[in-house]
């Protein structure tokens, strides 16, 4: 993992500053503490944070003053607003103000870590840059230099900074968030928020209410106003993540903002301006979206006046050995393994691999290799055995542990293999997570409350083993 995450707590409430700080702590946060607004407006001001939570009613400075300087200073830094009872009104002026969001206290401590986490991954979306076409030091980079890959650079230099939409095209781990961010960070809404939706993960409703915002009493549950992402990120940029899993209903509302750049919220009637600059991505066919009435065709236009359109790794497997050296490095910084080695034949047999899974599948095969090879050179048999690691999940999606047992045992006694055992706490430890986050209906913190992990074991088991848990609900 990456250094810890940077948090800045501005509270005068000495319990509740004891409290989140032991909370936010055992997640794994740095905490700083601040007890008044305006010393909290100073240190945040000329800090390197990942986000801050503030209280409401401060000494020195009010929340609400606060967040509005701060966010002007600093528009990318995520603010959550945490407040007493009675006070939405006041939240959702906050929200208007550039708060990333807010809570009413009590707080919910699992949604409040699940909120924070979510503030932190949209702040390092927007401010680890992303290197295009090189990589010295960064985490994050768009390796390889086919002449796909290569052109395609190009074309984030032409459009980056135009005011048109792009639509991102490929396959699923081809790297399609990557070059949403790389646009992003190259285009004169830079220094603005940049907000990722991703629309597979959210029911209809909510969606809809995530995008736009919707009035007191606009459906069941609705109990209050909320401000929507296109009304907070005005100036901004939204990715609209797997846009062709968004329904037809929305589809129209999106259109409109596209069109007019106007909207309402829902069960609203006041028309709200916006400037927002819309990315999407998907990996769907949305040629045959538009013929099975899916998908609609206008709005396939509105969003499609740029297309970059990203090729599998099987098709430049030429960038494969870059990318295994870009990786092996990163990687090896992270677990901690000095200068990593790997023979020509490994990454040549590596280069014949079809990655059904691109580049995110080559990462976490690499991953693998580096960690079994336990800081000697890797070797075919390292590849080997990463490659079987990683298959074994989705050979093992539909078998019972029972079964993978008695198959790898035979695999065992013919002689085939001679790690049973770590296979087989692989596949357990896999089954276990993959099926807590399932039953969470992906939040995270909630699983990794049921199993008694910290939510950073959880990511970095989920990460481990390539699960990417589909969100049901926008936990906000
Ligand atoms: N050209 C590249 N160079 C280096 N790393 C890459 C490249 N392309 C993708 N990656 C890495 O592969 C992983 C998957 O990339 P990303 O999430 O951008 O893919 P995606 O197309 O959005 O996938 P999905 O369709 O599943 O959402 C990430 O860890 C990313 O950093
Ligand atoms: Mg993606």
């Amino acid at each position: 993992m990456s250094s810890a995450a940077k948090i800045l707590l501005i509270e005068d409430d000495p319990g509740i500053v004891v409290s989140l700080r032991r909370v936010l702590a055992e997640e794994g946060y740095e905490v700083l503490v601040e007890t008044r607004g305006d010393t909290g407006l100073a240190r945040a001001r000329d800090r390197s944070l990942d986000a801050v939570i503030t209280d409401m009613r401060l000494p020195g400075l009010g929340g609400l003053d606060l967040i509005r300087e701060l966010h002007d200073a600093k528009p990318r830094l995520p603010i959550i607003l945490i407040t007493g009872h009675g006070t939405t009104e006041t939240a959702i002026e906050a929200t208007k103000l550039g708060a990333y969001d807010y809570m009413l206290k009590p707080l919910e401590l699992p949604e409040f870590i699940g909120l924070v986490g979510k503030a932190v991954t949209s702040s390092r979306l927007m401010t680890e840059p992303v290197e295009v076409g090189e990589h010295g030091a960064a985490r994050n980079a768009l390796v390889g230099n086919s002449r796909v890959m290569q052109s395609i650079y190009k074309e984030i230099g032409r459009v980056a900074s135009k005011p048109v939409n792009v639509l991102i095209r490929g396959e699923t781990g081809t790297g399609k968030e990557l070059i949403a961010r790389a646009l992003y960070q190259h285009s004169d809404r830079a220094k603005a928020p940049f907000i990722a939706i991703n629309c597979a993960a959210i029911p209809e409703t909510l969606l809809e209410s995530e995008l736009f915002g919707h009035e007191r009493g606009a459906y069941t549950g609705a109990e209050n106003r909320r401000i929507g992402r296109f009304e907070q990120a005005d100036h901004g940029t939204i990715f609209l993540d797997e846009i062709g899993d968004m329904t037809p209903g929305t589809q129209i509302k999106l259109m409109r903002v596209l069109q007019e750049r106007c909207f309402q919220r829902l069960g609203g009637k006041e028309t709200i301006p916006t400037d927002v600059r819309v990315l999407a991505a998907t990996n769907r066919d949305l040629e045959a979206a538009i013929q099975h009435k899916q998908f609609r065709e206008d709005l396939y236009y509105r969003l499609s006046v740029v297309v970059i359109q990203l090729p599998p790794l099987r098709q430049r497997k030429e960038d494969v050995p870059e990318l295994v050296k870009y990786f092996l490095r990163k990687y090896a910084a992270e677990l901690g393994v000095a200068d990593p080695s790997i023979h020509a034949e490994a990454v040549a047999f590596l280069q014949t691999e079809n990655w059904p899974g691109n580049v995110r599948e080559l990462e976490n095969v690499v991953r693998k290799v580096l960690l079994l090879a336990q800081g000697y050179t890797i070797n075919m048999d390292h590849v080997r055995a990463a490659l079987a690691r990683v298959a074994t999940p989705s050979n093992a999606a539909h078998q019972s542990l029972r079964e993978q047992v008695d198959e790898l045992l035979a695999a065992a006694q013919r002689g085939e293999l001679n790690d049973a055992h770590a296979r087989l706490l692989t596949a357990a430890e896999r089954e276990i997570f993959s099926r807590a986050i399932e039953l969470a209906h992906g939040n995270q913190a909630k699983a990794a409350r049921w199993l008694g992990v910290s939510r950073l074991t959880m990511r970095e088991k989920l990460h481990q083993f390539g699960i990417h848990p589909a969100q049901d609900h926008p936990e906000t």
